[in-house]
């Protein structure tokens, strides 16, 4: 079948049922996104004004967390450079007033719970009961109409509310995302690829902030819930994340007497501790979703460093290598589901069979196009017009590769006792932004599988 047909019906098949599952309860991060695309004259403006020297070392070298003007500007130049992502906490008073009046473009829903939600409840009509750690009303007038719903306790009495009805008016967490297009020039860098820098003004998400209603009540909770997504891990440091992991391990605990399925959503983690940490406790999760940088990661904690290095060595990523290290973390961990994304391909290692799979990962790649094209998923309408975005042009030579190593057919095939699914991507060509599509991928493709189940 060629992918053009096995695409339309995985989307037939996928929306025809989505709305049928869950809920789904989606923690912890929650934000407000403040998108800023970037201009190189204004950019090169406050360079020089903060001193152009002082502020290039930092796009050599980031700096831990941002304390100055110099480590912001620094910090995105840095991701400029690279045409990679890269995300620190503000520290800075001083800083955090600078972004504010520098100002932005969009003011968008953020973290990965925010966007699934308003993905998963606003657009595909799947309940979801979603943490958000601060709740403003700023932050509330972000989530869609839906089934989205927050827990609110009431004279000791849990009830479950749209945020709009949950009436607080508790503080913003805002995080500056700077966007820059594939080309952007700035002095002499030119970026390779769009992406962004994000500077996060909030003292709650990065310490991954677990509400009281979550604490005390997460047993009803969860009582509720069918499947579950949790995110918003990677931000935490060796300094910090001891208390907020001991409660994710009550949680999952918790989910797992419920037998809800619970998916990882991996984000880089560049804190050495925080991500051994996290591959220590992949074997209670169902499934985890992650990309290249973020796999290589993993193999790097694993001692696996010349799997590491193959996986950052081309483009597109070598699947041979990718499968590997797919194999070698669900090996080490015993985690069900490893769904892999990149520019141009997916691919999902699973210990179970079936093109339920496949086609969930294919309706996925749908919507991670609409949502590039648009910055937004504004209905389900968007991800069926981005059933004419082209199939990316690199992907047949991945694929063919997957045939002559396991004898793939049809993007299917079986390893070691395992089944390893592929599917090409399309590939908008000038994405709107970048922020946001990692998450789009994953729970569209982890709920979108238990639909079809
Ligand atoms: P992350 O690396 O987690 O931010 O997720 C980004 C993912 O979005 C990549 O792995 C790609 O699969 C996908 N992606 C990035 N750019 C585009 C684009 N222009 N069109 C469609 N998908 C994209
Ligand atoms: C991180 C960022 C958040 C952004 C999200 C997108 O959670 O902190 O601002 O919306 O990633 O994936």
């Amino acid at each position: 079948m060629s992918w053009g047909a096995l695409y339309s019906s995985a989307f037939e098949r996928v929306r025809g049922r989505i709305g049928k599952t869950g809920p789904v309860l989606l923690a912890y991060n929650t934000n407000i996104d403040a998108v800023k695309y970037l201009d190189s004259t204004d950019l090169e403006r406050r360079v020089e004004d903060a001193g152009k020297e002082n502020v290039l070392r930092y796009s050599e070298e980031l700096p831990e967390r941002i304390t100055s003007i110099e480590h912001l500007l620094g910090g995105i130049l840095w991701s400029v450079r690279r045409g990679k992502a890269a995300e620190l906490f503000v520290e800075s008073c001083t800083v955090r007033f600078y972004m504010k009046r520098w100002g932005w473009d969009e003011l968008r829903m953020g973290g990965q719970v925010g966007i699934m939600a308003n993905l998963l409840g606003g657009v595909y009509g799947v309940p979801v009961i979603a943490h958000v750690p601060q709740l403003s009303r700023l932050q509330a007038g972000l989530f869609k109409e839906g089934p989205i719903y927050v827990p609110k306790v009431e004279n000791g009495k849990l009830e479950l509310v749209h945020p709009k009805e949950f009436e607080a008016d508790e503080e913003n967490c805002i995080h500056y995302i700077y966007e820059f297009p594939r080309g952007f020039k700035v002095f002499d860098f030119e970026a390779p690829r769009e992406n962004r820098f994000i500077g996060a003004a909030d003292d709650y998400n990065p310490n991954v902030y677990i509400r009281p209603e979550f604490r005390e009540h997460f047993e009803e909770i969860a009582g509720r819930a069918r499947l579950a997504i949790i995110s918003g891990l990677q931000t935490l440091t060796a300094r910090n994340y001891r208390g907020p992991l001991e409660e994710m391990k009550r949680h999952l605990e918790i989910l797992g007497e419920n037998n809800v399925p619970v998916h990882l959503e991996f984000a880089f983690t560049a804190d050495e501790t925080v991500r051994k940490a996290l591959v220590d406790v992949l074997g209670l999760f169902h499934s985890v979703g992650l990309n290249e940088v973020e796999l290589a990661s993993i193999m790097e904690v694993l001692g696996e460093k010349k799997l590491a290095e193959e996986l950052l060595a081309s483009d597109p990523v070598d699947p041979v290598a990718v499968a590997e290290a797919m194999l070698r973390l669900a090996e080490k961990t015993g985690v069900r589901r490893i769904h892999f994304h990149t520019y141009g391909y997916y691919l999902a290692l699973t210990d179970y069979k079936g093109e339920h799979v496949r086609d969930a990962l294919l309706f996925a790649a749908l919507a991670a196009a609409a949502k590039a094209k648009l910055g937004d998923v504004p209905s389900i309408n968007e991800v069926v017009d981005a059933m004419d975005v082209p199939v990316n042009g690199k992907a047949s030579e991945v694929e063919k590769k997957l045939v002559e190593e396991y004898g793939m057919s049809n993007g299917m095939a079986e390893v070691d006792n395992y089944q390893l699914v592929f599917v090409p991507t399309k590939i908008v060509e000038r994405p709107k932004s970048t922020v946001g599509i990692g998450d789009t991928i994953s729970s569209s493709a982890f709920v979108g599988e238990f639909a079809l189940r």
